[in-house]
């Protein structure tokens, strides 16, 4: 991992990523990319960066050879909410998009791939509590679709070509810096945000929704601890359930009470309450613990600490 490329570094991930692989391998090696060019601010200097549509199959190839990439960050997508408002649009960016990726890698000369699948590549005949590694995958939404199509992608680029793809099915994405974007699991984002502007919260998921979640620190160090691993140890490439906490919403709401007496929230599901409901509960991740030492450091209180924290540090900065 020398020249890194990372594709929609603007999203919720990517921001944090992008910072963290800076850090680690040299600014100037990891080329942030997203469709529209983000603002610069006091913490993020974006530079060097490519306005890069993974739609666009010439762009994708022109950026992995002009910057001589050997890894790159696949994070581009659209998630599961949005996706269902689109699926048409959903396939040709999660898909097409990869595709694009994976070919580009593989013809110019890249060694390895990250691409993280999800937790909505289960679905309602899944056994939904400690899913296994290897189960049904018979998603509803076209994010799951795309999520169990990319996975098989990705393993035959690694089985055809020995092109190095690996990945992680992330849970929902817990995090300060960058909002999610038109996910099923925002509502365990919003929650703080809202709790400290406003002191109330109205959930689109019913109070006893359980789903598995994951805090950002965790998700930067599977990513890179999973990208690290000797190849040699891993028996699966790609779609690792990686685990770190799983409550319900409600759980959730009282964890937040705890420093905010007065939060009240509401619960009213929409549409995203079936897309959750045909999710697991929690996830069986052993096989990541044991082909590359896998061990998340936060659980529900310690997250939800940190992120009251650093929440609170950005209202006082006024950049909340
Ligand atoms: N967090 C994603 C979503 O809700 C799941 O991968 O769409």
């Amino acid at each position: 991992m020398k020249r890194i490329l990372i594709t929609g570094a603007a999203g919720q991930i990517g921001t944090e990523l992008t910072r963290e692989l800076r850090r680690k391998y040299g600014v100037d090696n990891v080329i942030a990319s997203s469709r529209h060019r983000p603002e610069d601010d006091a913490k993020h200097s974006w530079t060097p960066f490519e306005v890069l549509d993974v739609t666009d199959r010439d762009a994708i190839r022109a950026a992995i050879e002009d910057y001589n990439i050997d890894t790159v960050f696949h994070l581009a997508a659209m998630l599961s909410a949005v996706g269902e408002q689109d699926p048409q649009a959903a396939w040709d960016v999660n898909i097409n998009g990869l595709h694009h990726v994976l070919e580009a890698s593989r013809r110019g000369g890249v060694e390895k791939v990250f691409w993280p699948s999800s937790i909505a590549a289960f679905g309602p005949t899944t056994p939904r509590n400690n899913t296994p590694q290897d189960t049904i995958t018979q998603p509803t939404t076209m994010y799951g679709v795309t999520k169990v199509t990319g996975e098989l992608l990705c393993d035959y680029y690694v089985h055809r070509y020995g092109l190095d793809v690996r990945g992680v099915r992330y849970p929902g994405v817990i995090s300060s810096d960058t909002l999610p974007g038109g996910g099923t699991t925002d509502y365990a984002v919003e929650i703080f945000y809202e709790a400290i502007r406003q002191g109330h919260y109205t959930c689109f998921v019913r109070e006893d929704t359980v789903l598995p979640m994951i805090y950002m620190p965790d998700c930067i160090l599977a990513a890179t601890r999973l990208m690290e691993a000797d190849l040699s140890r891993l028996q699966h490439h790609n779609g690792f359930n990686v685990s770190a906490m799983s409550f319900s919403a409600g759980e959730l709401a009282a964890e937040i009470r705890k420093y905010i007496p007065e939060f009240a929230c509401r619960f009213e599901p929409d549409q995203r309450q079936a897309i959750a409901d045909s999710w697991p509960r929690s996830l069986d991740d052993s096989a990541a613990r044991a082909e590359w030492d896998w061990q998340p450091a936060f659980g529900l209180a310690g997250m939800t600490v940190d992120m009251l924290e650093k929440l609170r540090t950005r209202e006082q900065l006024g950049t909340l």
